[in-house]
């Protein structure tokens, strides 16, 4: 089954054009390793209702399997990102977002100031990383290879997006 996935870099830098936008060529990077192609990339502010409205969008037209954010999941004022995702999502997956923060800490402390969360809508999987190319890396690289499973899952739901 090839996995259809979204990038969305959240970043207001990269938004205005002023930050070139390495992180989500590092998630295209690694998807590229697994059976998957990249079929939606956006960039948007670090605004909540912009960040709800892709993620609504890509998720109610069916067309995407796997939505990776990147950025707005630490402390400062503007990082909504974990914030956009849990008010859309139907479900938690909780596991995710842990296994990311146990991974990470083994490199850096800093990985706990990460809120990253995961979740489902209809049946698309979103999962938030951090921000930069080297957190993107280490975070998706201690999930990935459990994901396919997990979209396989969601898709056999009949009542999600007419599939069989
Ligand atoms: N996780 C890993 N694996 N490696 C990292 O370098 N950086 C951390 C953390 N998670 C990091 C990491 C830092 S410094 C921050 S502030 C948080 O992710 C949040 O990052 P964000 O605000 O860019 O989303």
């Amino acid at each position: 089954m090839m996995i259809r996935v979204g990038i969305l870099t959240v970043s207001d830098k990269g938004f205005a054009g002023e930050r070139e936008d390495k992180s989500g060529e590092e998630i295209r990077r690694l998807v590229g390793t697994i059976e998957a192609e990249v079929v939606r990339y956006d960039i948007v502010p670090d605004e909540r209702e912009l960040i709800e409205q892709k993620l609504r969008e890509w998720s109610d037209g069916c067309a995407v399997d796997l939505i990776l954010t990147t950025g707005g999941t630490g402390l400062s004022p503007r990082d909504v990102t974990p914030e956009a995702t849990l008010a859309i999502v139907d479900r938690l997956v909780p596991g995710i977002a842990e296994v990311m923060r146990q991974e990470s800490l083994k490199k850096t402390p800093f990985a706990m100031l990460s809120r990253a969360a995961a979740g489902i809508r209809r049946s698309t999987l979103i999962v938030n990383l951090p921000g930069s190319p080297k957190s993107v890396r280490e975070n998706l690289q201690s999930i990935l290879a459990a994901l396919p499973h997990g979209i396989e899952k969601l898709k056999g739901d009949p009542t999600e997006c007419g599939q069989p």
